[in-house]
């Protein structure tokens, strides 16, 4: 047996957003004890691990990404007793919780970035503070140190008149970048991981960690300037700083890289590195992005998906490394209304894209109310948006030469609130989800997708998520075994592979192979002689064809 696969292959992550998940004080807003309300949800669902967004003190304006204190709980949320209680119930369901550490930047509000506001040079250097022109003023601040572009829309620099510096801003203008350059604030890291620890957590997310090491001088060029800074020049270095300091060597660990390379993914989780033991790369959710340009809209490119499902699962194999396999996160809108169509065959895409990545090597992480087969929002006006980045977009489109309805549309179809409703819990008027106000718009159609209604449904997409969990769990050759893509497929919409484990145990599969249909036409099936429907989309299944949407994985055992 392969023990690292056995161990990180046969575990399921479920992701609650926390604002999002569930209220339990009638304020509109999710909180911890309403995540504690719903474990035994998620425990019959089947999940192992629970990463919950960021929940730390925090002026919100990122919805929690922008960390003011690392060691105390945002009131908005609950308590440290709130906390305790969650661990200790999801602990006694067999869950384990995964924590979000936000260590690319702090919020503003940090104790330590006012220090540096208010002159103190010691914290001044935990930040990326570069000298302005000795004549620059609050009006006329003259050039910023690079052209780099915040992440969020224009310029990554902020300028500071009181001390007459910039500082750097990867993301909001509140979210200044930290300096891992610095030792200390390496250490400081490393303390936060370990006062977690102290609370019995073992497992952790870390956010944007590719970003942390900066290049020296500061460089610009004629692009966005991602490339100087995305696996930086001492990334491996710092990650091994953090972990060995930290104590997480051989822990539950992700990171989320932001426009990596296979290569650097191979290197951050080869356990020979002691870096961390898997990732989040974002290649495959960029297939609909015209010319690369995530405010483009396109149909998306199966082609491209399916080539990079290759390069990925085929690449991070042969280096010893090891993924995460999502569609969906707090930052992406539905997948199912993205790479499927919810309006003839909701319940066949709902179903269609985990079975394309949860029979995948890696470990699959559902975000919540995937696995009810939500939608995008419904909203038909930008005021019903909250996000920064959304309103930031639906200005900077609209400089950009589009109209305002064409803006509108690109932010409906593109928007991380698209994702962000509130889940569904039922069919109420505020799906179960608050006894107050929510703080964004519920989707109409949780009248009927919803978990009350789909638990109560043996051919739901929640039941169907919850055989998925459960497949990965009883067949090792899912957990476990070697990945081969299907060649040859490059003029149709379908998405196929071998599983392969040649020691399987005696009555469980050996091989197995997935095929799935990324289209709304009938198209011929892979042949699969012999073989036995271990899962799939359509009741009634025919072996020469695969219907609309259909997936099925077929075994020998
Ligand atoms: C990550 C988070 C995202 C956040 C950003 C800055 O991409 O997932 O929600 O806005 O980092 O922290």
């Amino acid at each position: 047996m392969n023990t690292r696969a056995h161990e990180l292959g046969s575990k399921v992550v479920y992701q609650v957003y926390v604002r999002s998940f569930c209220d339990s004080d009638g304020d509109g807003i999710g909180d911890l004890r309403g995540i504690t309300s719903k474990l035994d949800y998620l425990r019959q669902l089947g999940i192992d691990v629970l990463w919950i967004t960021p929940f730390f003190v925090s002026p919100q304006n990122d919805n929690g990404y922008d960390v003011a204190d690392y060691r105390a709980i945002e009131p908005l949320f609950g308590t440290m007793t709130d906390f305790e209680e969650l661990a200790h119930e999801a602990r006694a369901r067999g869950i384990e919780l995964m924590l979000d550490m936000v260590f690319n930047h702090t919020s503003t509000q940090h104790e330590w970035f006012q220090r540096a506001l208010a002159g103190d040079k010691h914290y001044q250097a935990y930040y990326k503070f570069v000298d302005a022109a000795p004549d620059a003023t609050a009006d006329n601040p003259g050039e910023p140190p690079t052209n780099w572009e915040s992440k969020f829309g224009g310029n990554a620099w902020e300028y500071v008149p009181s001390l007459n510096k910039w500082y750097l801003h990867l993301f909001h203008v509140t979210q200044a970048d930290l300096d891992w350059d610095n030792p200390e604030v390496r250490e400081q890291m490393a303390d936060i991981l370990r006062f977690w620890q102290g609370k019995g957590v073992s497992c952790f997310r870390f956010d944007v960690v590719n970003l942390i090491s900066k290049p020296d001088g500061w460089p610009s060029d004629e692009t966005d300037g991602k490339h100087f800074y995305s696996d930086g020049p001492h990334i491996h270095e710092y990650l091994q700083d953090m972990v060995h300091l930290g104590g997480i060597d051989g822990h539950f660990t992700v990171g989320e890289m932001s426009a990596t390379s296979l290569e650097s993914c191979v290197r951050y989780t080869n356990p020979a590195n002691h870096e961390l033991a898997m990732v989040f790369n974002f290649h495959h959710l960029k297939v609909d992005y015209l010319g690369g340009d995530k405010w483009e809209l396109m149909e998306p490119d199966i082609c491209e998906l399916r080539r990079l499902f290759r390069t990925w699962q085929e690449g991070m194999a042969a280096g010893g490394g090891w993924n995460s396999l999502f569609w969906s996160n707090h930052d992406q809108p539905r997948p199912n209304s993205r790479f499927g169509d919810t309006e003839r065959f909701w319940y066949e895409s709902s179903t269609l894209l985990p079975t394309a990545t949860h029979l995948m090597r890696g470990t699959p992480y559902i975000f919540q109310g995937e696995e009810l087969g939500q939608t995008i929002s419904d909203f038909t006006s930008i005021d019903q948006y909250r996000d920064v980045e959304t309103h930031n977009y639906y200005r900077i489109i609209q400089e950009r030469g589009h109209s305002a309805q064409e803006a509108f549309e690109i932010v409906h179809a593109r928007s991380r609130d698209d994702g962000r409703t509130p889940m569904a819990w039922d069919d109420s008027p505020t799906a179960g989800f608050t006894a107050g106000t929510p703080w964004i718009g519920i989707n109409a159609n949780h009248v009927r997708i919803n978990a009350a209604t789909e638990m109560a449904d043996p051919r739901s997409v929640w039941a169907y998520y919850q055989q998925l969990i459960a497949l990965r769990k009883a067949e090792p050759v899912v957990s476990e075994g070697d990945v081969r893509f299907v060649e040859g497929l490059e003029s149709t919409p379908v998405i196929a592979y071998w599983r392969e484990l040649d020691d399987a145990p005696a009555g469980k599969a050996r091989r197995m192979l997935v095929q799935c249909n990324f289209s709304g036409q009938e198209v011929p099936a892979l042949k699969a002689e012999g073989g036995e429907l271990l899962v799939g989309n359509r009741e009634a299944w025919d072996a020469a064809t695969l219907a609309p949407y259909e997936a099925r994985a077929i075994c020998w055992r």
